[in-house]
């Protein structure tokens, strides 16, 4: 019989591409969302890829009854991955309660069920936003953390420590955090990728729409940091390496090949790229040209984070295989796609 998987949040960018690894692993999934951020449409673009449609409940897992009749309805699961929580920093800065209730209570509601259902394994979303901007590059698991930089970032930090002390009280359960660096890109398939409500806030996403003639031109949020070119530096990760990183961390779960009960890991190429060589691959790679313009710094942003990734890839016998040129053009067909 297949290891049936809950993924909260699998409707989303991140989730949808874990539905398809999972399935594609042979996992049997059963999806919970509440669509707030999201498209039932999702299902079909699973469905295309994998030929499987996974069970589907809408549902909002911030909300104790809920979370509780969902777990009632659904037996049978073995682990979570637990990926749904509101996301946008900016957002979280004007709605700070809104993202402490949602992102904390559905994390506490699940870790309530685990004990009360005996599910014992979960995977949970986290991300380099813990680090803040670290003293010390590339970040290594070792890296102290820092306070965050908005509400978003600070629910992150408080829901690994709230895994934490759960995992310490709680020796039945089974605990992974992965530290996501900067998540891009789309399934090769252009039947599943990232759908932003309204304008988008991340780069990858303004940038194939400018490109798509839907806005005028992407801002370069500053040139005047202390970067080779003067742009920000991240880690950006192919979303579908993402996903088959929760893949193996659900096998390491299963197969009770932890060396605690509670461990964490940075999922990321380990290459710190600046927001002008993004442009520059993304031209080379889709051959279409990027309308930009350097304005001011944006508040908030931390000058460069990159991932020290021997860790993971050792631990987990997982490392990301995507070229940046690849990613990029995955994510301008996934735009071309949804533009037809
Ligand atoms: C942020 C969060 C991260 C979160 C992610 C997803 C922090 C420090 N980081 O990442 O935790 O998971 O959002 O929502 O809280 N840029 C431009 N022009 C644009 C947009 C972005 O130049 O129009 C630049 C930014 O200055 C940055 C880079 O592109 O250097 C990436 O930005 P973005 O995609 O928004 O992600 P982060 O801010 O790194």
């Amino acid at each position: 019989m297949k290891n049936k998987v809950l993924v909260t949040g699998g409707t989303g960018f991140i989730g949808s591409h874990t539905v398809v690894e999972l399935q594609n692993s042979g996992y049997e999934v059963v999806i919970a969302d509440n669509l707030s951020n999201s498209k039932i449409e999702v299902l079909d673009g699973i469905e295309a890829i994998s030929g499987v449609r996974p069970l589907f409940e809408k549902v909002d897992l911030s909300k104790e009854n809920e979370c509780g009749d969902f777990f009632k309805k659904h037996a049978g699961i073995k682990a979570i991955i637990h990926f749904a929580a509101s996301k946008a920093v900016g957002e979280s800065v004007e709605k700070p309660l809104l993202y402490y209730r949602n992102n904390l209570n559905s994390l506490m509601n699940i870790l309530e069920a685990m004990k009360e259902f005996s599910i014992p394994n979960l995977v949970f979303s986290s991300s380099c936003t813990v680090y803040g901007q670290p003293d010390k590059l590339p970040v290594t698991e070792a890296t102290p953390r820092k306070e965050a930089e908005s509400p978003y970032g600070n629910t992150k930090t408080i829901c690994e420590d709230i895994i934490r002390d759960t995992a310490k009280a709680n020796a039945q359960l089974k605990m992974i955090a992965l530290r996501y660096f900067n998540p891009i890109g789309a399934h090769p398939s252009a039947k599943i990728g990232e759908l932003p409500l309204g304008v988008p806030n991340n780069l990858i996403p303004f940038l194939t729409q400018t490109v798509a003639g839907m806005r005028p031109e992407l801002s370069v949020f500053g040139n005047d940091y202390n970067t080779a070119d003067g742009s920000c530096i991240r880690d950006y990760i192919n979303v579908v390496d993402l996903a088959k990183a929760h893949v193996v961390s659900i096998g390491r779960l299963l197969e009770d090949k932890q060396k605690s009960n509670y461990e964490f890991f940075n999922v990321g190429t380990g290459k710190g790229v600046s927001v002008l060589e993004i442009i520059e691959s993304f031209e080379r790679a889709t051959g279409e040209k990027v309308p930009h313009k350097i304005v001011g710094r944006r508040a908030g942003d931390i000058e460069q984070i990159y991932a020290d990734t021997s860790f993971s890839n050792r631990e987990l016998g997982w490392k990301s295989g995507k070229t940046l040129d690849e990613t990029l053009l995955s994510a301008w067909n996934w735009q071309l796609a949804l533009n037809k």
